[in-house]
């Protein structure tokens, strides 16, 4: 290296550092600005607005904007909102907490329901959903929403009720999370007004009804067998026989070895298709809807009357068995029909987009008795604003005792709507005014069918635990009288 050439190599340098130095020094400075005006309305909406999931469901707009808090503080928040009753002396301390941030916090007095959960291994619930459990550690920390172990996508999903109830059951002693306080988990069995058993029945069905290897059951039955046994030598079961426990199995085929065993408690349930009247009945059990697999439809986007080219809408499985026979009379009788969609095929994974586009453009939607006499197509309907035409003559509904149905959808017997001509006459009779009022109630109801955690008030999860409210008051309630439609 030439001896001119060194103090020129060093100039260089120093401008160089000096110029970088600069442009350190001002983006600091602009980064600052951008930032700092962000901090305060995000860290407010994070109370404020508690991130709802929900699988399925328009997810992307409803996420607010959240600056993730800093690695040490929520450790420090996890520490505080473990998952335990909080006395009640402490729980004005908190509720005067939580006024800061405008929330309330959940108490016994407030709820409307007081539920104690066993503290099964997790192999019966999250360890189902692949969680790993830590050492002595039995449920997940449910604190942030946006790390709660997540059930399995596709199908698997329309029977997730009891991931959901679960989740609020764990997060109703949670302070950070804000829930309408339908329910309170208590800790003690004798606190409670029922007793919940958090067996995820439904996802041990889908996915774990395989013979493996040299196994000679399944893991499926293998669970139910030890649900069994971990109950019946409960002291709480032994006491009441089981009546006042509850056990969700939405998949009709859940909970299948045992369910004869188990029939003295309360069950959540799509319908009563698979069981036997004293295993399962409206006296005891309640009916959830499925979890919608379509995207919900916003009031906004949802079209009128005069933007739904189609009359009606059926996409679906055919069956010869059963109840089911109707779809290929159905399908005979309609599919000449212009302004009528009518498919079969089930609608999964690319097929939901084209069912949601269907189902938002079409005036009514057919919900025809399959192999069991409910489906998710209901929900898919409701949450579409597409007024359901229900042609199942043994279809329980959800929270029927609450929801007057007709309000919102036409009911019609199986053997009027074989009859030539008379379904089409009849939804082509529906005009504008009338089925303008249907599409109205539509908006107002499709919130109950919505699925979610945090849950909202109103929502799918807090029906159902008002449903098991109204079934312990001492009057007797009824479902709401449907109102066939006759020739
Ligand atoms: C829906 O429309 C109303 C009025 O037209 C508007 O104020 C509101 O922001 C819209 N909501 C959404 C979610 O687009
Ligand atoms: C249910 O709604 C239908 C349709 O609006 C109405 O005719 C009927 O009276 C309602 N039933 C009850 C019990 O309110
Ligand atoms: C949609 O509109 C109905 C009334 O038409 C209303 O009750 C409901 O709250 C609205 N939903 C939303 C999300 O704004």
């Amino acid at each position: 290296m030439p001896e001119k050439a060194l103090p020129s190599s060093r100039l260089l340098l120093s401008i160089t550092a000096f110029s970088m130095f600069f442009l350190i020094l001002s983006s600091f400075f602009l980064f600052h600005s951008v930032i700092n005006p962000l901090i305060p309305s995000s860290v407010f909406k994070q109370f404020s607005d508690p991130i709802a999931y929900k699988p399925g469901g328009n997810n992307e707009p409803t996420e607010p904007l959240v600056v993730p808090l800093p690695p040490s503080s929520i450790k420090e928040a996890q520490k505080v909102e473990e998952i335990q009753v909080v006395p009640r002396e402490t729980t004005r301390l908190n509720e005067k907490i939580d006024d800061l941030s405008g929330n309330e916090a959940c108490n016994q007095n407030k709820a409307l329901l007081k539920v104690y959960m066993y503290d099964m291994p997790s192999k019966f619930h999250f360890g189902l959903l692949d969680w790993k459990a830590g050492p002595n550690e039995i449920w997940p920390d449910v604190s942030d929403p946006k790390h709660v172990p997540r059930y399995p996508g596709g199908l698997n999903l329309q029977h997730s009720i009891e991931y959901w109830l679960t989740l609020d059951l764990l997060s109703s002693n949670v302070k950070k999370i804000v829930s309408p306080c339908n329910v309170i988990r208590v800790e003690t069995p004798t606190q409670a007004d029922f007793i919940f058993v958090p067996f995820f029945a439904s996802l041990s069905y889908n996915r774990y009804s395989k013979v493996l290897g040299k196994e000679k059951v399944s893991l499926n039955r293998k669970l139910q067998d030890q649900l069994v046994e971990f109950l019946m030598r409960q002291p709480e079961w032994i006491k009441s026989g089981g009546k006042d426990h509850i056990i969700v199995a939405h998949h009709p085929n859940s909970l299948l070895y045992v369910r004869k065993k188990l029939g003295s408690a309360r069950f959540v349930l799509a319908d009563f298709g698979r069981y036997g009247a004293k295993t399962a009945n409206l006296d005891k059990d309640v009916i959830a809807p499925y979890q919608h697999v379509v995207r919900s439809i916003s009031n906004n986007s949802s079209a009128p009357f005069e933007q739904r080219p189609m009359l009606a809408y059926f996409q679906g499985a055919i069956y010869r068995k059963d109840g089911g026979a109707i779809r290929q009379e159905l399908y005979y009788l309609l599919k000449d029909e212009k302004d009528v969609h009518f498919a079969f095929g089930s609608a999964q994974r690319s097929g939901v987009r084209q069912a949601s586009q269907g189902m938002g453009s079409s005036k009514f939607c057919l919900n025809i008795a399959g192999d069991t006499p409910s489906s998710n197509r209901l929900f898919d309907a409701i949450v579409s604003h597409c007024v359901p035409v229900i042609i199942s003559d043994d279809i329980e509904l959800p929270y029927e005792d609450a929801l007057n149905y007709s309000e919102f959808s036409v009911f019609v017997w199986a053997s009027y709507a074989v009859k030539p001509g008379f379904l089409l006459n009849l939804l082509r009779g529906i005009d504008r005014d009338e089925w303008t009022k249907m599409w109205e109630r539509l908006k107002e109801v499709s919130h109950h069918f919505e699925y979610q955690y945090p849950s909202q008030p109103g929502d799918a999860v807090n029906m159902i635990w008002q449903a098991f409210a109204r079934k312990q008051s001492s009057v007797k309630m009824n479902r709401i009288e449907r109102i066939y439609r006759m020739p």
